[in-house]
């Protein structure tokens, strides 16, 4: 073949990627791997690059099923990161509060570590105060997940896949679990449960990402206009147990119905705030059916990005960095304080194996676990 017809070949090659991708200068869908580092076990650990047709990018590793980084533009155009976290591995080993992780086997508090299934008494591992949190000692945030890449025309995803043994943490039976993350076209970053059990266990997962729209490092998030879409919310005692009542949000500082800003509602005194040292509850999704249901939107003045968080889980709880103190030191040495940044975690209630009232958390042999979470990002109009 002569020199010409081949780079008149490599001419119409690289034209027909530019066609598929539909113009030049447009990102493209793609998910890479690449090393993300090496945990004290000797296993490594990958980081999953996926990028959509728009060019927002989201990166997450391995291990926790951490989100590492997601970058998506501001009102004019501009790519942020907007989630904390750490520039390597050592950090999320070190001393991160969940930062972006796949929280389980129990996401959420269960009272002294213990509750009854099927007359048998159960004793979990007990890691905050005398309660267990977010499954234990060594939770899903702290495991090494299976992960793949996937891609087809309408996103990129990452599944994830982990069992968890009979007795790990003190909890019955072996989890299959399965996350999907998605970052699809339309903006979205769409998580996707599934477990199945060989014994009824409790099960309540949740992504424990740190969003701040106007970016990571920029300071608090009190001046983010949150809505949340809850007519009720489940008060909780002082160490962050449900009372077991369901209270209406009216009159009172939990209520984001309509817009308002976070400042304006935290700054109010109400004993359930000083208990939390701010808003560390669960909010109550208002739903007429089963499916996919709108449960909260951001939006954040200065960047203009806003996000919507739509779920098929009863409730969502909404964390406003509390427990940031300024210990923490993140990506680019931005150290974490008090309010700078908003968790909103999809799920069950919390402590709901040792609360009849709730909706039940109980997976069964037989039974599959199913459940969707949606983030979706866009900007307000300007
Ligand atoms: C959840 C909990 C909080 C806290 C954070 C992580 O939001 O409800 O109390 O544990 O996770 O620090």
């Amino acid at each position: 073949m002569t020199l010409n017809r081949l780079s008149r070949l490599a001419t119409i090659a690289v034209l027909a990627v530019l066609a598929a991708c539909g113009e030049g200068s447009k990102a493209k869908l793609s998910v890479e791997r690449s090393p993300f580092g090496v945990l004290p076990s000797g296993d490594s650990v990958h980081l999953f690059t996926l990028t959509n047709a728009n060019g927002l990018e989201l990166r997450m590793m391995d291990y926790g099923g951490t989100v590492v980084s997601l970058k998506t533009p501001d009102a004019d155009g501009n790519l942020g990161d907007i989630v904390l976290g750490f520039d390597s591995l050592a950090g999320y080993l070190e001393s991160s509060p969940y930062f972006g992780a796949v929280v389980g086997r129990y996401a959420n508090r269960i009272r002294k570590g213990t509750f009854t299934l099927d007359s048998t008494t159960y004793t979990l591992a007990v890691n905050n105060g005398s309660n267990a949190l977010h499954g234990g000692i060594k939770g899903f945030d702290k495991v090494l997940w299976h992960a793949e890449p996937r891609q087809d025309t309408s996103g990129v995803s990452v599944v994830l896949t982990y069992t968890s043994k009979d007795g790990e943490e003190g909890f019955p039976g072996t989890l299959a679990v399965r996350v999907t993350y998605t970052l699809n076209n339309q903006n979205e970053f769409v998580v996707d449960y599934h477990a199945t059990t060989d014994k009824a266990t409790p099960v309540n997962l949740t992504q424990h990402s740190y969003f701040n729209l106007a970016g990571d490092g920029s300071g608090d998030v009190r001046n983010n206009v949150l809505t949340l879409d809850a007519e009720t919310y489940i008060p909780v005692d002082t160490t962050l147990i449900p009372t077991g009542e369901i209270k209406p949000v009216a009159s009172t500082p939990f209520d984001f119905r309509t817009p308002v800003a976070i400042r304006d509602q935290i700054s109010k005194e109400d004993p359930q705030l000083t208990i939390a040292n701010g808003i560390d509850h669960t909010f109550v999704i208002n739903r007429t059916e089963p499916g996919l249901a709108h449960a909260a939107r951001v939006v954040e003045p200065t960047s203009g990005r806003t996000m919507d968080v739509l779920t098929t889980e009863p409730g969502i709880q909404v964390y406003t960095g509390n427990f940031l103190d300024g210990s923490v030191v993140g990506k680019s040495g931005h150290v974490y304080r008090l309010r700078d940044a908003i968790c909103l975690e999809t799920q069950h209630f919390p402590d709901s194996p040792n609360q009849v009232a709730f909706p039940s958390t109980i997976l069964r042999p037989g039974q599959t676990f199913t459940s969707r979470t949606v983030y979706a990002f866009s900007v307000v109009e300007r």
